[in-house]
């Protein structure tokens, strides 16, 4: 197993090395930097488990210090050490994410059991890391296949009606081009005088036959609506391949109006038979900087619930009613803010404070395992620094409000 390294960063050359014998002794490796310019470097350099840090270096303040740090490697832990401690500079560094802050002189015990700690929060945070992601993948893998199978539908539509307009077409063609060969044959004639009352007969029947009136009219009509059925499919195939893009794992501009009608696009299947979507997006909606891979599994969890919540409502629903759902986004000065309304059951108020728990669900099993609610939660709380929070009245509906600041740090 790696050892874990500490770095020591104090401008006292004599703490440096009791410091680093101490720790070497109890089996961790040891770095040291006398201010906090070489820590930088080192930390740059090396791959570092935790820093120990001095709040009065000569350069840069160890507060400073330790923000840098967190804000370059935040699987680094960070302890604080200091001679002058207020409760003001403590609250201060565990703010900036040190998980702890000892005055000097210290228990050497004291700070070993600090050590100890601050490594295994640092290892379970990463784990607990590793495992949304985990979780989220599944959720995504698991869309994908429940959504496969509603596009196969939706492309199927258009599908059969650009078919059978191209053999329309194709019906279309042979007739014409006997009526046309037939009036070249009499044009032949006319040319050269011999033509007969049987030709311009002969003629006059393939012309009424073929109904050249109807003809005229209802091939652009095939043509027209076999490019709509081609653009339908484009456009989902397109939205396909949006929506299941591996993206990016740094924030990028996305345009969010874009991505929520991407994600109707590739969910018709799910909310069709029992609701409509009516859209109301800002225009002036400006590029958000976010994870648009992990948002369009947001917009894709809250659509998938709000037409759930829409069937559960409608029951039986024997005159095939619809619900409606409405998706709207709107840019403030600081927060662009999304709602997605449904006219569903709503939520009762015994469930408010669970909705948000992982596998916390009230579907049969195949239909829901409680996860999109905690994943919409994580990707915009924990990731995107935003909330989430909905207005629900039993009987009349659920409203869920996004708010995502405008400038991510
Ligand atoms: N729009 C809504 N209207 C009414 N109830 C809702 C709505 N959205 C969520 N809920 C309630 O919250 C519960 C948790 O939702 P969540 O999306 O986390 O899980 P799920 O939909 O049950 O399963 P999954 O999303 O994993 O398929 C749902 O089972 C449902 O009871
Ligand atoms: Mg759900």
């Amino acid at each position: 197993m790696k050892k874990t390294v500490i770095l020591i960063i104090d401008d006292d050359p004599a703490v440096r090395q009791v410091l680093a014998d101490i720790l070497e002794f109890k089996g961790y490796g040891t770095l040291v930097a006398k201010d906090g310019a070489e820590a930088l470097s080192l930390m740059q350099a090396n791959d570092i488990d935790l820093a120990l840090i001095d709040l009065g270096l000569p350069d840069i303040s160890g507060l400073d210090v330790l923000s840098r740090i967190k804000a370059d490697h935040p699987s680094t832990a960070a302890i604080i050490l200091t001679g002058n401690a207020t409760l003001e500079s403590a609250m201060d560094a565990t703010s900036r994410g040190a998980f702890s802050y000892l005055q000097k002189p210290y228990d050497i015990d004291q700070l070993l059991l600090q050590i100890k700690r601050a490594i295994e929060k640092q290892q379970a945070d990463l784990e607990h890391e590793k495992l949304n992601i985990q979780l989220l993948q599944a959720q995504k893998l698991e869309s994908v296949g429940r959504l496969a199978a509603g596009i196969a539908h939706e492309i199927n539509t258009p599908i059969q009606f650009i078919s059978s307009n191209i053999a329309f077409l194709k019906e279309a063609f042979k007739e014409s081009s006997h009526l046309i060969t037939s009036l070249l044959e009499l044009l032949e004639s006319i040319k050269n005088g011999t033509v007969t009352e049987a030709q311009i007969k002969q003629n006059d029947d393939i012309l009424a036959h073929l109904d050249w009136d109807y003809l005229q009219e209802e091939i652009p009509r095939a043509i027209d609506q076999s490019n709509d059925g081609l653009q339908r499919v484009a456009s989902i195939v397109q939205a396909m391949k949006e929506f299941s893009h591996p993206g990016s794992k740094q924030k990028v501009n996305a345009d969010l109006n874009q991505l929520i009608e991407t994600t109707i696009t590739i969910s018709r299947n799910e909310w069709k038979y029992v609701a409509t979507v009516d859209t109301d997006l800002d225009p002036e909606l400006q590029p958000l900087p976010c994870l648009a891979n992990e948002m369009g599994q947001v917009f894709l969890n809250l659509l998938v619930n709000a037409a759930h919540a829409i069937e559960n409502q409608l029951g039986n629903n024997p005159e095939g009613n619809k619900g409606r759902i409405t998706i709207s986004t709107k840019q403030h000065d600081q927060h662009v803010e999304i709602r997605i309304s449904d006219t569903g059951c709503g939520i009762p108020a015994h469930i408010h404070n669970k909705v948000f728990d992982p596998f916390f669900t009230t579907k049969d099993v195949g239909k829901g395992t409680g996860q999109g609610l905690t994943i919409a939660h994580d990707v915009i709380v924990g990731k995107h620094k935003g909330t989430l929070v909905f207005e629900a009245e039993p009987g009349s509906g659920t409203t869920f409000i996004i708010r995502l600041p405008r400038h991510q740090e």
